[in-house]
């Protein structure tokens, strides 16, 4: 398959893609999804570097499930504590090694912000970012829009709800800056004030003409939403524990809550979730969660392809 521009290509920022390339994207994986078979084994001579400094369950399983499916070599490491890192190495040396081991593409998640473009400055090897700090991570917007794309028929005039920790989690802020080149699409900001929204996020949205709200009360944002997508409270990013103390369990999204919307609100979460969001939503129509995750394959099975020249 022809890259158009992908192949060898860093994944660091939702910014840095067009419209037409997310939809190239899109394509490949709805192909992925409905054509497996020209897909599986297609990579047996590449070797792929998953190197993941913080926790994941979604986007590691997800990338080395799409590595499989490809027919990658995977050299793995997932685990901080039994790094050199410990001892103080830098990620920069911790780049360059990996480099050294003839690998064709390094997958980074580091709870550094800016760490995967510092790597992509580090190597001439692609980089692909699985999650930097509190402000991007762009595959998961990637397949947050490809689910939206499948669940509506399109992502054009969608307004969508977004709340919980919208100040440290990534992924409201990379999904934010890819839905900015989308048409018509609204946007509803629902934390409370110590977790809204970033005030960079808003410039780019501004810059854009997107339209935004910001709010503090949950119920009364949900009605004329299309999709409410729930975030986790970041615990391990805030700076001061006290405020953790102080703002955790502020909401919930239950059934009661979700009543006050259209039939066909979606609940997105790009998971893991706490006590944010009810299991006894995912018995009903709005859960569109784990099928979001379950696109976490098709959709960097086709990152990959078209970034290692499948
Ligand atoms: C998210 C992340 O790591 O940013 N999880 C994921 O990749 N699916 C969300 C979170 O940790 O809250």
């Amino acid at each position: 398959m022809a890259g158009q521009g992908f192949l060898n290509r860093d994944i660091l920022s939702t910014k840095d893609f067009s419209r037409a390339e997310l939809d190239l994207i899109f394509n490949t994986a709805k192909d992925v999804e409905e054509n497996p078979g020209r897909y599986r084994n297609t990579l047996t001579d590449k070797r792929v570097a998953l190197l993941f400094l913080e926790p994941s369950t979604r986007t590691y399983g997800s990338f080395e499930a799409s590595a499989v499916n490809l027919g990658c070599k995977i050299l793995s490491n997932r685990n901080p504590a039994v790094t050199s890192i410990t001892k103080g190495e830098t990620l920069h040396d911790t780049i360059k090694m990996i480099e050294s081991y003839d690998t064709d593409c390094i997958i980074l998640r580091d709870r550094r912000m800016g760490s995967s473009r510092f790597a992509a400055e580090v190597t001439d090897l692609p980089v692909i970012n699985g999650g930097s700090g509190s402000r991007e991570h762009p595959t998961q917007a990637m397949l947050d829009l490809y689910t939206i794309l499948k669940e509506r028929g399109e992502i054009d005039r969608v307004s969508m709800g977004f709340v919980g920790d919208l100040r440290y989690g990534r992924t409201c802020s990379s999904l934010s800056y890819a839905l900015a080149g989308f048409d018509d699409v609204e946007i509803s900001f629902i934390a409370p004030p110590i977790l809204q929204v970033r005030r960079e996020v808003e410039i780019y949205l501004e810059q854009r003409g997107v339209s935004y709200t910001k709010s503090t009360e949950l119920r009364g944002a949900i009605p004329g939403l299309d999709v409410l997508y729930v975030t986790r409270i970041q615990k391990e990013r805030f700076p001061d524990p006290t405020d953790y103390e102080r703002i955790k369990g502020s909401y919930v999204v239950d059934n009661s809550v979700l009543a006050l919307g259209e039939e066909g609100l979606g609940v997105m979460h790009p998971l893991p979730r706490v006590d944010e969001l009810s299991p006894e939503v995912d018995s009903t129509g709005h859960a569109w969660y784990f099928s979001q995750a379950a696109n976490g394959v098709p959709v960097r099975t086709a990152l990959l392809s078209l970034v290692l020249g499948g």
